[in-house]
């Protein structure tokens, strides 16, 4: 089910103790799939500074992330997720390691191919949401699309549509400070999905949301990742991890065992 075309009893489903068996259903089923590699990182690092300022913020890190997948991305402030989730989102270049994105080393793609990459596969969540202040939420979710290439009507029924399904009909032509947290996070995940992206990186996407804001983007985000976008989220809560389908703990810089 595409995350366009979830009505809202679909998503009020979700909210009961049923949601959490249909959700181990789903876990199931995903297991016996054949697991789609969107994305994978080999030895990855990335040093800030020079000399004795030099900071590794993360060392060696190696990881996979398959279609479907909802991942959690643990660990204390500092240690390394926003550095780690730029580097996956082709933000920051790696000091060392291999990044491939659908089987593709991204160390031989040319800088405009990074940048058409960085647009049209990876959607981006932020804690602090990051919508742009002087555009409505409509506009705010048809940025991407026409950066994508989408002509300007057909971005605009692809970003209503996306907006109305996430119950932000009466919001469309809203600027961002009018928004709720709620309703500006879900309007950024709606440009986050917007065009399609073979993975979103969410970072904190909950640090500034009240409990029922935060579930609700949870369960938003567990919505997508089970329609086919994997989704990477770094995140301080206990409370987020039962919406994911697995857990990636780091400390100083490195993935430990969980
Ligand atoms: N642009 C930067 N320049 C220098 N140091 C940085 C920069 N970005 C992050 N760091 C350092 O890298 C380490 C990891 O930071 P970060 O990835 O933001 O951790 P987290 O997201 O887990 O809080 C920290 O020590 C931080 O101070
Ligand atoms: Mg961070």
């Amino acid at each position: 089910m595409d995350i366009c075309r979830i009505s809202r009893a679909d998503r009020d489903e979700g909210s009961g103790s049923s949601h959490s068996d249909a959700w181990a259903e789903k876990k199931k089923g995903f297991m016996k799939e054949s697991k789609q590699l969107v994305l994978k990182a080999e030895g990855l690092t990335k040093w800030f500074g020079e000399g004795a300022q030099r900071v590794a913020a993360v060392h060696e890190v190696s990881m996979d992330l398959y279609k479907g997948e909802f991942v959690a991305l643990t660990g204390p402030s500092g240690c390394g997720k926003s550095t780690l989730l730029n580097m996956l989102g082709l933000v920051e270049s790696p000091t060392a390691g291999v990044l491939c994105l659908d089987g593709v080393n991204i160390a031989t793609a040319c800088a405009a191919q990074l940048r058409e990459s960085r647009r049209s596969r990876v959607g981006y969540v932020f804690q602090s949401f990051n919508l742009l202040s002087t555009l409505t939420a409509l506009e705010n979710v048809m940025v991407p699309l026409i950066l994508t290439g989408g002509d300007r009507a057909a971005s605009e029924v692809r970003a209503k549509e996306l907006l109305k399904e996430l119950g932000l009909s009466h919001r469309l032509h809203s600027l961002p400070a009018t928004l709720s947290g709620g309703e500006s996070q879900r309007v950024a995940i709606a440009r986050a999905v917007a065009h399609h992206p073979r993975y979103i990186l969410a970072d904190e996407p909950t640090g500034n949301l009240d409990s029922a804001a935060g579930a609700s983007v949870l369960e938003l985000l567990q919505r997508i990742a089970s329609d086919g976008t994997a989704v990477l989220m770094a995140t301080h809560s206990d409370g987020a991890l039962r919406y994911c389908s697995r857990s990636l703990q780091m400390r100083d810089g490195e993935l430990v065992d969980c």
